[in-house]
């Protein structure tokens, strides 16, 4: 029996709304793991929702740039297209041009997975990277402080996708994953490694989200279906961001637009 998990889930009126309120997420989560651990390690996820999010952060007409403890933080990626770096489907492309780039972060800080390689070989490289990074021994597992996820219409998250190999794999870190998208090969942090995360949380946008997120988060389980369904963080709690469209066929939030489901 999966351990007893509490969502909860904040509804903003619009994308700018939850662009806001992304960015304040962000940097309240890298602000907690600073004062408790010194250092805040963030996973990021690629895909249309989160880039405006990492362009906020950078903005320097927004209070949420001069907040960021960017010299405290390590930029990691919960998957990764296999392509090369400079190519405009990489999701690390994405996150230089968003974010990376026009910040104060210093090139070790920043965790790359390497697209261009041969997949079993990028899923390795970032295995012995995370393992390096964490300093981590035999069978441990990464903690990551913060994880941003992203939700496909088809239930994937990260390059977690329906009837994947990748739901099945339980030992490694990262691995190499063969899906039915644009770009097949992808890497991708495993379930266990996502479930590890200190603050796991979704970013959801769009009225397109609506029916798979009440089937993900309200329907019967069935993981190799929709495998966003794999994500139970071991802390028991689980955040999802969302927009007043892609909530619209979860049950009503409070006043202040805050939801709950256990
Ligand atoms: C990727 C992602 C992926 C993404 C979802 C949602 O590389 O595509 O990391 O898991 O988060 O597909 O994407 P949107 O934000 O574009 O809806």
């Amino acid at each position: 029996m999966p351990q007893p998990l509490k969502i909860v889930y904040h509804v903003e009126p619009d994308a700018d709304a939850l662009t806001q309120r992304a960015a304040r997420y962000f940097v309240e989560a890298a602000e907690a793991a600073v004062k408790a651990r010194g250092r805040a390690r963030i996973a990021l996820s690629g895909g249309s929702a989160p880039k405006p999010v990492y362009e906020a952060l950078a903005d320097r007409s927004q209070p949420w740039r001069e907040r960021m403890p960017w010299d405290k933080l390590e930029i990691f990626f919960v998957d990764e297209r296999c392509v090369p770096p400079d190519h405009k489907a990489s999701n690390y492309r994405m996150a230089r041009e968003a974010m990376l780039d026009r910040v104060p972060l210093q090139p070790a800080q920043i965790h790359r997975m390497e697209g261009e390689l041969e997949p079993e070989a990028g899923a390795s490289r970032y295995e012995s990277e995370l393992r390096n990074s964490f300093r981590l021994e035999g069978a441990e597992s990464p903690r990551f402080d913060v994880i941003q996820l992203g939700l496909g219409t088809n239930g994937h998250t990260a390059s977690l996708f329906p009837h994947s190999a990748a739901l099945h794999e339980f030992g490694r870190l990262a691995v190499a994953n063969l899906t039915d998208a644009e770009q097949p090969w992808r890497l991708t942090l495993t379930a266990p490694v996502i479930n590890q995360g200190r603050d796991v949380f979704f970013l959801v946008s769009k009225g397109e989200k609506a029916e798979v997120l009440r089937d993900v988060f309200l329907g019967p389980r069935d993981p190799e279906r929709l495998p966003s369904q794999l994500i139970r963080p071991a802390g028991g709690i689980l955040t999802l961001l969302l927009d007043k469209a892609a909530a619209a066929l979860l049950p009503a939030a409070d006043a202040s637009g805050r939801g709950e489901l256990i």
